[in-house]
């Protein structure tokens, strides 16, 4: 089932709208990325995809089961392990998982995100891209079609970053998640979509949008200028914006 949004509107009490308008389908099992300025509402589009927030208006169509969420900061229980906070997302999603079978699956999940050696481990020995990983885990654990991610590798070191696009990539293709990434980062969104929307500011709405291409992704020079032609249409959005 793909995600429809119709013509969303979102205002907070009596406040300027902050969504306006928004259009966009993104068909089952795609990777959409989605770009904006900071404040132009990309959280609140989300959070509304998630059904943690209401529109106030226009329709949206999202899977049945609703989404997996992965926020910008792991926020994992400080007193589990890497495992327990694994088992525990299992334990949420299916109430009637046996013990043995959510070890069994918080295992596997770990493994898939090359984590297998520190299912003991309680957070504050894990890096944070180490972090970041059991946190995606945790997300898959929920097992739903829809994976929301909100500028998960934000506060990661460059070459961290890299190693979590190709991880999250295979995982990706090996799943078959429908997943929608919100960055700042251009270069990230043209790595990861397979479509990038651009929202602008004040208020957000779906003012562009690029398909990356077997050639963007084969040929860095190709990459390279598409990242090129975003940035400098995202910068216009960030000047008119701070006007
Ligand atoms: N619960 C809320 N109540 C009132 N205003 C809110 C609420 N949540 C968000 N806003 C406002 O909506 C606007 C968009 O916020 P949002 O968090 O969606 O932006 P964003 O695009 O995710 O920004 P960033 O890139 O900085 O994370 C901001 O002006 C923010 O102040
Ligand atoms: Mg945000």
């Amino acid at each position: 089932m793909p995600v429809v949004l119709e013509n969303l509107g979102k205002r907070f009490g009596d406040g300027a709208p902050v969504l306006d308008d928004v259009n966009a389908t993104i068909a089952k099992g795609e990777f959409v990325a989605l770009l904006g300025a900071s404040g132009c509402g990309k959280s609140t589009l989300l959070n509304i995809m998630a059904g943690l927030e209401k529109p106030t208006s226009g329709a949206l169509e999202v899977p049945s089961d609703g989404a997996a969420f992965m926020f910008q900061d792991a926020s994992l229980f400080p007193w589990l392990t890497a495992r327990g906070n694994i088992e525990l997302a299992l334990q949420l999603a299916d109430k009637s998982s046996t013990k043995a079978g959510r070890r069994d699956r918080a295992n596997e999940l770990l493994e898939l995100v090359h984590l297998g050696g520190a299912g003991d481990k309680r957070p504050h020995e894990l890096s944070g891209g180490m972090r970041q990983r059991v946190a995606l885990a945790r997300s898959l654990a929920q097992d739903r079609q829809l994976l929301l991610m909100d500028e998960p590798f934000a506060a990661l070191d460059a070459i961290t970053r890299d190693l979590l696009h190709d991880e999250l990539e295979r995982i990706w293709k090996e799943t078959g998640r429908t997943i929608v990434f919100v960055t700042h980062n251009v270069r990230e969104a043209v790595r990861l979509g397979q479509r990038v929307l651009l929202l602008s500011s004040r208020p957000g709405r779906v003012v562009a949008e690029w398909d990356v291409t077997e050639e963007h992704r084969t040929d860095a020079g190709h990459a390279g200028e598409l990242t090129g032609v975003i940035t400098r249409r995202l910068r216009e959005e960030i000047r008119r914006h701070a006007k």
